[in-house]
């Protein structure tokens, strides 16, 4: 782990992000091809097009579907919204989950990966893929700053909302505001299971360790981040400030939070925390 993670050090701090964004999907991609993961018939994005994630595409999006599933007490009639949905890993699992009742709306600032959604994601519930026209610097994309960007959902109106890999890639300001239009838009007893890092003592102890499978510096007051010169690229949060935020936003805890291994030297389950926020009735 410490000869990987120096070896990752050094990549990222001498190329430039944009560059070593695409080397690594490209190795992803060539891998997938090479292990015969790219399985015939299933309609399946390229990481380096469509800026997807690691592991099996589908695979991965049934087990997050789970897990989102359990933690709202999903029903196939929900309206269901997916913040920053990316290529729609968890929009195929959902759109055979919900049905002709059922509603789910995704947005993301990835023209390329909401074109692929749009185009192979089929369901008897009404489906939308909406551009959110906003700025990232990890995800090169230019448009208003997201700590403004309003959520396409009135207010009170979806009944559970979910968030996978999207909290890591925020900058505090846009996570704060994404929290809150979060619970403006949720319906009372609606609630929203989302992933990243949080902070909390265990994992402040030894947060640098170059053991852990993502060690972290500091960013600012009670924010972290893997690479401070780029934030987005991964990024957590103190839990007294994430409290504040949820606080903010009128939400609750709806669960105590699952560690992911992210600040461990090993370990199975998920690789990022999982939390399950609601708002109260
Ligand atoms: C790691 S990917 C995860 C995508 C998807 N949730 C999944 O599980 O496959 C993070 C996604 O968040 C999107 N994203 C990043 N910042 C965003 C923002 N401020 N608003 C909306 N989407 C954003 C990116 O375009 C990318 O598709």
């Amino acid at each position: 782990m410490r000869v990987t993670n120096g070896i990752k050090r050094l990549v990222h701090g001498v190329l430039p992000r944009a560059f070593v964004n695409l080397v690594w999907n490209l190795g992803s991609d060539a891998r997938d091809v090479l292990l015969g993961r790219r399985k015939a018939g299933r309609p399946q994005p390229w990481r380096v097009w469509h800026n997807v994630g690691g592991g099996d595409f589908h695979a991965t999006g049934r087990h997050f579907r789970d897990l989102f599933a359990e933690a709202v007490n999903f029903q196939p009639g929900f309206h269901v919204l997916d913040l920053g949905c990316g290529a729609g890993r968890l929009a195929f699992p959902l759109a055979e989950s919900l049905d002709e009742t059922g509603r789910y709306t995704g947005f993301d600032l990835s023209d390329r990966a909401l074109g692929f959604a749009r185009k192979h994601v089929t369901s008897r519930a009404r489906i939308e893929f909406v551009r959110a026209q906003v700025e990232s610097r990890e995800y090169a994309a230019s448009g208003q700053k997201a700590s403004g960007y309003v959520f396409p959902a009135e207010d009170n109106s979806v009944d559970a909302a979910l968030a996978i890999s999207l909290f890591s890639h925020l900058l505090p300001e846009d996570a704060a505001h994404y929290l809150a239009e979060t619970g403006r838009v949720l319906k009372p007893g609606g609630r929203v299971f989302l992933t990243g890092f949080l902070v909390e003592a265990e994992q402040k102890e030894g947060i640098g360790n170059p053991d852990h499978f993502l060690p972290m510096r500091p960013f600012a007051d009670g924010v972290w981040a893997a690479d401070p010169r780029h934030p987005e690229r991964a990024i957590g949060f103190d839990r007294a400030l994430f409290d504040q935020w949820v606080k903010a936003a009128g939400l609750v805890w709806a669960a105590p939070v699952v560690a992911g291994f992210w600040s461990r030297t090993g370990g199975a389950g998920d690789f990022q925390d999982a939390i399950v926020l609601e708002k109260p009735r």
